[in-house]
């Protein structure tokens, strides 16, 4: 760890609390000049660091993230280790750097920004400083590949619960693993997986987590506006909200991780899945598109369809979109 991401993460431990020039130099085994620059160089990153004689720094603003900040929280027996960093390109693409390098299962990487946020389909995704929880989970489940799509699916039911419970607002999804509220997009989910080629199963899998939590300053870019919204709105100073959001997140993520063959997630997927019954329309990669009318979801989460000239159709994954309705 650098010096920067010491001293981050010491300021980040303490919770909002002074911590002193002094203790800081003497704990990382540099000067207090070393100290001072450090925190200049965090400040020009945007990091809030309050300076203050006698007493020392404190890291201002009342919603950092911090790996005690959601160890703390945490119920779960699952072995969550939690790393969090203020800038990275892309929790996901980072955290398959450290899988590479040696993580453990249950790594958890954490953002404040990512520059190079990721979406499906090659899409990037908006992921701005101090507006969202942008997390990566690391898992190696030993599973037949065709279950990584449920680990989508356990994300999708589990970040859409932890809204609920912290807003006390329906959440709904959007098949495949898209959550809305109030008809607006506030979270997507990317899961990539690698597969051992000796066994056949998958050998890890990162899953891939980004909420839109408050909505950015100045507003979301206008290319966005009308598909992407917030959970909260800008003014919500909530404590420690992101911290309490990703523990909440991560035990529901947890109980269906170690129950795989609980109803449980299933059943939560499809009372909150908007589009049965209604008329959409399947986008395909050529960007063409033919209407149907959704019917169900599987318990293998597929989409159950019925196309125009009365065939039912399973579809996998991909896109669709509710048809606009035609005026009478
Ligand atoms: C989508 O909406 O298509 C999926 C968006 C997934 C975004 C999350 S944010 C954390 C993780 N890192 C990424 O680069 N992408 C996922």
């Amino acid at each position: 760890m650098t010096l920067r991401e010491r001293i981050l993460e010491a300021l980040m431990e303490a919770k909002g609390n002074f911590v002193s020039g002094e203790k800081l130099a003497l704990r990382f085994g540099v000067s207090r000049a070393a100290v001072w620059k450090t925190v200049n160089a965090l400040r020009k990153e945007a990091y809030e660091v309050e300076a203050v004689p006698k007493k020392g720094y404190r890291l201002a603003g009342n919603d950092v993230l911090s790996p005690e900040g959601i160890l703390s929280q945490l119920k779960t027996v699952f072995p969550f280790r939690p790393v969090c960093r203020r800038v990275v390109t892309s929790t996901n693409t980072v955290l398959k750097e450290m899988a590479a390098a040696g993580a453990e299962e249950g790594t958890v990487l954490l953002a404040e920004e990512q520059t190079e946020g990721r979406g499906r389909l090659g899409r990037s995704f908006y992921s701005p400083f101090g507006s969202g929880l942008y997390m990566s989970i690391l898992l190696m489940p030993e599973q037949l590949p065709s279950k990584a799509a449920r680990l989508t699916t356990m994300a999708a039911c589990a970040a859409a619960l932890a809204i609920e419970e912290l807003t006390g607002r329906d959440v709904g999804i959007k098949w495949v693993n898209d959550l809305y509220m109030d008809g607006k997009k506030v979270c997507g989910i990317l899961t990539e997986a690698s597969m051992s080629l000796e066994s056949g199963r998958l050998e890890r899998a990162v899953v891939g987590i980004g909420v839109n939590l408050r909505e950015p300053e100045g507003g979301f870019p206008p290319e966005l506006r009308s598909i992407v919204g917030a959970v909260w709105g800008a003014d919500c100073g909530e404590t420690n909200l992101r911290n309490t959001l990703a523990a909440r997140i991560l035990d529901r993520f947890a109980e269906y991780y170690l129950h795989p063959d609980s109803d449980d997630c299933y059943l939560t997927y499809k009372q909150r899945s908007f589009l049965l019954g209604k008329e959409i329309n399947i986008l395909h990669p050529d960007g063409s598109h033919s209407p149907a009318t959704a019917l169900s979801v599987d318990r293998n989460y597929r989409l159950v369809v019925r196309l125009a000239d009365g065939r039912e159709a399973l579809l996998n994954s991909g896109e669709v979109s509710v048809r606009p309705q035609q005026p009478n």
